[in-house]
């Protein structure tokens, strides 16, 4: 059984003016209510590394906010483990598409966030270390986010994330709005963690090549309102490197050419 299970999921988002007629109009803009996903059905493995594409605008977020139980659907079910996702879960956890962190906590204080439930102090403190060792950032544990780069914040969500121990992660965009060199390591701090903790995680992206090296599995979106245009699982040794890889190329192009540019740069 799939680890989550989408059924003909659909997210009308309801204007102030007027409520939908009829969701599946063709029509995009039915009085001022947007139709941004459009009977979607989906199902990922255990363990899965899914990276989700697709144009701007076309309801990525909204598809991992309902998967993550932060928004009802209009339509359909989403199923994570086998139970139907009507509110968010201490099991999953969700890493914010922009900076997460509390201001006014260390680092080690919202690395601690999500261990609320532990009570013997002693175990919460190792917990604590270990991921904050795990994203290499023991000299900073009494830092503030201001005093952090945007790189090292970006790892502290995500020691925060992982120190749950969710049966789910799911991140939207982890990378944007780092420079180049930041985000190559970062992705490479991902792929590992995910090949040593094997946590199903699913990773809304905006950059073909992330998708293309990190997955598992790739879904890519259409326009609003959205349905799957692709699912393809991704059979390709690790670590991957185009040009060592015909297939992994060519596939790049097609993806290319299915989100609209010819010519792949
Ligand atoms: N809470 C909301 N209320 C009304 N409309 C919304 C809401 N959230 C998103 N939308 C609309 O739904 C559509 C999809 O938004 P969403 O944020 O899911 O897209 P996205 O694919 O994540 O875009 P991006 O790649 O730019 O992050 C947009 O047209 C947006 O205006
Ligand atoms: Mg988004």
């Amino acid at each position: 059984m799939s680890h989550i299970r989408i059924d003909n999921l659909t997210k009308v988002y309801m204007g102030r003016r007027s409520r939908p007629r009829n969701i599946h109009d063709p029509e995009e803009h039915f009085g001022d209510n947007i139709l941004v996903l459009n009977d979607i059905t989906l199902g990922f493995e255990e363990g899965e590394m899914v990276c989700i594409l697709g144009p701007s605008g076309c309801g990525k977020s909204t598809l991992l906010r309902i998967i993550a139980g932060f928004e009802p659907p209009t339509n359909g079910t989403v199923r994570v483990g086998g139970q139907v996702v009507s509110a968010p879960s201490d099991q999953s956890i969700f890493v914010f598409q922009q900076g997460g962190l509390f201001p006014w906590m260390t680092v080690y204080e919202n690395v601690g966030l999500g261990l609320r439930h532990i009570r013997d102090a002693a175990t919460k403190h190792e917990r604590i270390q270990e991921y904050v060792e795990m994203v290499e950032l023991e000299a900073f544990e009494d830092y503030y986010p201001h005093q952090l780069s945007g790189g090292m914040q970006r790892r502290v969500e995500l020691a925060r994330a992982l120190a749950v121990n969710p049966d789910l992660l799911i991140m939207d965009e982890p990378f944007s709005g780092l420079d180049f060199l930041t985000h190559m390591k970062m992705r490479e701090e991902v792929v590992n963690m995910h090949e040593f903790l094997r946590k199903t995680t699913l990773v809304v992206t905006h950059d073909i090549d992330d998708a293309l090296i990190m997955g598992d599995r790739i879904v890519v979106l259409s326009g609003r309102p959205s349905a799957v245009k692709l699912m393809h699982a991704l059979n390709f040794p690790r670590p991957r490197d185009f040009e060592k890889n015909p297939g992994l190329s060519r596939l790049r192009s097609e993806i290319f050419l299915m989100l609209g540019v010819p010519y792949a740069v």
